[in-house]
């Protein structure tokens, strides 16, 4: 299985770029930026890569965000990414940013895009990997935040294909968006929002009746509602899962316990994602492995996790 999972041409639809800052990276653009990190080794850094829930992650996540200040950092860090992607056979990409993550640090809006687009552009010359961008708002700001965020990015809109909905969930629903996401629809943005990662089902009712997402990131506690599950099968909403994410962010006890197969078995749209890979232990490829070393995947499941992240992709039948 290990070498079929390496081989088959994969789609990642879930991931977070400011999530693949290894730490070498870290430490490199720290010295090179003169920026103060809250480690001094890279034991140290993987020591405080033990989280027990999302905030947990987020406060590491954020810290080591401040690393990246020039357009060339964001162009490294993704390009580093997209070098991972060839060697594990991704050959499509949907790849979000938080650009409030570095506005609020002083870092402008074009300086993010232009050194992320820079490196998805060299991919697809010389990686043959496509890519689209998704602009995520920050749900622990403001939606008058969200809506300047919004703004900014109307010089980018042809680099940008939807926006998203990330960071701390609780206490943060959906409803708190649902204006900026209605003029982010207006503007023929594709839509997605994490739901049902910590938030309870209630979540994802929100991001689908409140928001109109294209998608739902995470999506696992929709198995706490009968209607929902219904609902999401009927209407093929596609669910973006990260298997070690969640263990990691100990949303399921262990991945023994994930339910990622329940749910394709139940005849949901979900497939497979890394989300921050740099911090949970694993890229796309180590996520499918998980799931064959815990969940006994087999080889048809293993196909249609696959050919579900091509059609729920925004490629929409252009290649794959
Ligand atoms: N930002 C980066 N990773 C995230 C996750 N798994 N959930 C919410 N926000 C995030
Ligand atoms: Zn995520």
């Amino acid at each position: 299985m290990k070498n079929l999972i390496q081989k088959l041409p994969k789609a990642e639809l879930h991931l977070h770029i400011e999530g693949t800052l290894e730490p070498k990276l870290m430490f490199r653009l720290a010295k090179k930026n003169k920026i103060k990190i809250p480690f001094k080794t890279v034991a140290e850094v993987k020591e405080a890569y033990n989280f027990n829930s999302l905030q947990s992650f987020l406060d590491i996540y954020y810290a080591g965000a401040t690393v990246l200040i020039k357009e060339q950092d964001f162009f490294e860090l993704t390009w580093e990414y997209l070098l991972t992607c060839k060697e594990q056979n991704i050959v499509h990409t949907e790849i979000m940013f938080d650009p409030q993550t570095h506005t609020s640090r002083g870092v402008k809006f074009e300086t993010v895009i232009n050194g992320i687009s820079r490196a998805l552009e060299k991919a697809k010359n010389e990686l043959e990997i496509s890519s689209f961008l998704i602009m995520s708002f920050l749900r622990h700001l403001s939606q008058k935040e969200a809506f300047e965020t919004l703004k900014e990015a109307e010089p980018f809109k042809n680099k940008i294909i939807a926006v998203g909905l990330d960071s701390s969930e609780l206490g943060n629903p959906p409803s708190k968006f649902k204006e900026v996401f209605e003029e982010a629809k207006k503007q023929s943005y594709k839509l997605v929002a994490h739901a049902g990662e910590e938030g309870d089902a209630s979540y994802i009712w929100e991001a689908i009746n409140l928001l109109h997402v294209d998608r739902i990131d995470h999506g696992i506690r929709c198995d706490e509602d009968e209607k929902l599950l219904e609902y999401l099968k009927q209407n093929k909403i596609p669910l973006t899962v990260c298997p070690l994410s969640n263990t990691k962010l100990k949303a399921v006890k262990s991945m023994k316990n994930h339910n990622i197969l329940k749910l394709l078995k139940k005849g949901l749209h979900v497939m497979v994602n890394s989300d921050d890979p740099a911090y949970f232990g694993g890229y796309l490829n180590e996520n499918y492995e998980a799931l064959v070393k815990d969940l006994n995947m087999n080889e048809d499941e293993l196909k249609k996790l696959i050919q579900n992240s091509f059609d729920a992709s925004f490629l929409e039948g252009k290649i794959s």
